[in-house]
């Protein structure tokens, strides 16, 4: 399979690393051989730390237009310039794995539907909670489920620095700092801290769960750039740990939906009061499994790259294309319910 990877950021250079490191393993668990062919990146000067021999570098998108490539990996973020590029490829009957939760929370819809008529697979594994499975957990390990809440911490950064924090008395800025040189952050974290990665990466879990259409709008946000060393001290001598959650729940008695991102006072006994640093933990609950929780790291070049990989060989070993669509608009309505700013 001939690849072409958009993007050699953080992510972009693990998929390299990840793809040479595991090579005889990857081929030898799909039965054929994946190959970066092409890169596509801003700056063709730049130096690299990843080994590029044999791949073409281009910054002009129009070379991977025209070459012969299966499957294209976009890790270069963008939004509306970046749904067109990958309109483009799946128009043409190439199959994309992306990590763009910002441009998927605006066109996963519309991008599955062009998938669908042109028999390729969107893959997006990498979008939500980095390295783990929770998007194929929820789409096919639990899909005999009717799941009615999804819950979790989905940021890594902001989840960083309310550890560094809560358990270190870091500045915020500190913390931030370090979270960013880490690799952790988005290239402009405000997305991170004032709970904007967490909005879309609620979206697409809930979207998913609940076989509903779900607009950015719907999901109401709270961030962690307020947040102050003496209010996690304070909440620590209470009993409390602060943590950034997303929460979605289906109302079953009206099927609506209630979804939002806010920091959250978890009882320090609560399972996910102990998921520090970068890590994510998400539970999904539904009605034949009951509770089950997924842990581990959300963010990170090689961790995310796991699940572009692993993406890439679904692919390779399907033989039919088929992407989920919800089949109704989500109907939204505040949470009303006791979850309020302390979960035991
Ligand atoms: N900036 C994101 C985070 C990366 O901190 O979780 C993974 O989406």
């Amino acid at each position: 399979m001939n690849i072409a990877l958009l993007g050699l950021g953080t992510v972009g250079s693990g998929v390299v690393e990840l793809l040479q490191l595991n090579q005889t393993h990857i081929s030898q668990a799909i039965g054929e051989q994946l190959t970066i062919t092409h890169v596509y990146v801003n700056n063709v000067n730049k130096e690299r730390s990843v080994d590029l021999t044999g791949i073409t570098v281009t910054d002009n998108i129009e070379t991977i237009y025209e070459s012969d490539i299966d499957l294209v990996i976009e890790v270069m973020g963008g939004i509306e310039g970046t749904r067109d590029i990958i309109a483009k490829f799946l128009t043409k009957g190439i199959h994309v794995v992306t990590a763009n939760k910002d441009m998927l929370a605006a066109h996963i819809d519309e991008l599955s539907q062009i998938a669908n008529q042109h028999s390729v697979t969107l893959a997006y594994e990498a979008s939500t909670a980095g390295g783990i499975p929770v998007i194929r957990g929820i789409q096919t390990g639990l899909n005999s489920n009717r799941i009615n809440q999804v819950l979790g911490i989905l940021n890594g950064t902001s989840n960083y620095i309310l550890t560094r924090m809560s358990q270190d008395g870091w500045d915020y800025q500190t913390a931030l700092t370090k979270a960013q040189e880490l690799g952790y952050a988005e290239a402009d974290p405000t997305n991170d801290v004032e709970g904007y990665d967490a909005q879309r990466k609620i979206l697409l879990l809930s979207r998913l769960a609940y076989n509903k259409s779900l607009n950015l709008e719907d999901v109401s946000v709270r961030g962690i750039s307020r947040i102050e060393v003496q209010d996690l001290a304070q909440a620590a001598q209470a009993g409390y740990t602060m943590k950034l959650l997303g929460t979605s729940r289906l109302n079953e008695a009206d099927n609506s939906v209630s979804i939002n991102v806010e920091p959250v006072l978890l009882a320090s006994s609560h399972q996910l009061a102990h998921v520090n640093d970068a890590m994510n933990s998400v539970f999904v609950k539904g009605n034949g499994v009951g509770e089950a929780m997924f842990y581990g790291p959300g963010a990170g070049g090689l961790a995310t790259a796991s699940a572009v990989v692993s993406d890439v060989m679904n692919i390779a070993t399907q033989s039919q294309h088929f992407n989920f669509l919800p089949t109704e608009k989500a109907r939204v309505v505040a949470d009303t319910t006791a979850k309020a700013y302390y979960i035991r």
